[in-house]
């Protein structure tokens, strides 16, 4: 791979030297447990979005860091309101990173998994109609899914009138899909919260000032707070700091 804008460690044990994507995937690296991590990017005063989408906000070191968790999961967990809104086509990785994923035991692709109550989803849509693995649609026993989705995916039903997130994780780990990476958006990550299911936060902070308007990372009803401490602060060459926060 092309590595373009360098990546730095500021803490622990800051250093001058780049990072390669080797030291980038020890930095990261997989849980020896069950784990669910969480990775957003937002402005400096606290913005999910520009102009209603995360492309605004996200620059080369952002979606290398992206891709890169993107090779270390299971599966790739995602809200249907961001799936819809950002137009999220099939899960697809380089040669390169898929080779990783063969060395490592793991199947060539993560599982997508799309979190819905409603089931308002688009068979086909490319997530669902080009997917290289068949993914997996999350909702609840009253949710009717449209006509064609489950051609094209397996709706695991958790809970009776409402996603249990709790019950709905704990079936993705019975199924080998053991790490977890969620790529939002703010109100799933707001319920994952609630349900304290949040081992690790990957934050991207994007050096600008969005501005009033857009929401934050996190939506829906009040939670109490959780501690999450910082593991590592990484810091681009373009003024971008990754911070990775993550539970004992
Ligand atoms: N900056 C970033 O890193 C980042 C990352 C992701 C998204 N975003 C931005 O976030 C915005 C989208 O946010 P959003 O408000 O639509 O929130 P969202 O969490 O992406 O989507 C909300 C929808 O997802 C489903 N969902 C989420 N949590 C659920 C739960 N606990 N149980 C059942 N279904 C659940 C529901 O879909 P149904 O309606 O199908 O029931 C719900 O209406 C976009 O602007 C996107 O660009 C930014």
């Amino acid at each position: 791979m092309t590595v373009g804008i360098p990546i730095r460690r500021l803490w622990p044990e800051p250093s001058t030297l780049p990072l390669d994507d080797a030291a980038l995937t020890t930095l990261y690296g997989r849980a020896d447990r069950p784990h669910l991590r969480v990775n957003f990017v937002a402005s400096l005063d606290g913005a999910v979005s520009v102009d209603g989408y995360s492309a605004g906000l996200s620059g080369e070191p952002d979606k290398r860091i992206f891709g890169l968790l993107r090779m270390l999961c299971d599966a790739l967990v995602v809200a249907a309101g961001t799936l819809r809104h950002e137009g999220y086509r099939a899960v697809r990785l380089d040669e390169r990173r898929r080779a990783w994923r063969r060395e490592h035991g793991l199947a060539e692709y993560p599982t997508l998994v799309v979190v819905s109550g409603s089931l308002d989803l688009d068979p086909a849509q490319a997530a669902f109609a080009d997917a290289p693995v068949r993914p997996v649609v999350l909702t609840h026993a009253d949710a009717h899914p449209p006509p064609g989705l489950t051609d094209v995916a397996d709706v695991l039903r958790c809970g009776t009138d409402r996603v249990d997130l709790t019950a709905g994780l704990d079936e993705l780990r019975r199924r080998g899909l053991s790490q977890l990476l969620c790529e939002g958006g703010p109100q799933l990550l707001g319920a994952l919260t609630a349900a304290d299911l949040v081992d690790e936060l990957c934050l991207t902070v994007a050096p600008l000032l969005a501005g009033p308007g857009p929401g934050r990372i996190t939506a829906g009803d009040a939670t109490p707070p959780r501690q999450l401490p910082l593991r590592h602060v990484l810091a681009a060459d373009d003024g971008v700091l990754m911070l990775r926060h993550a539970r004992d």
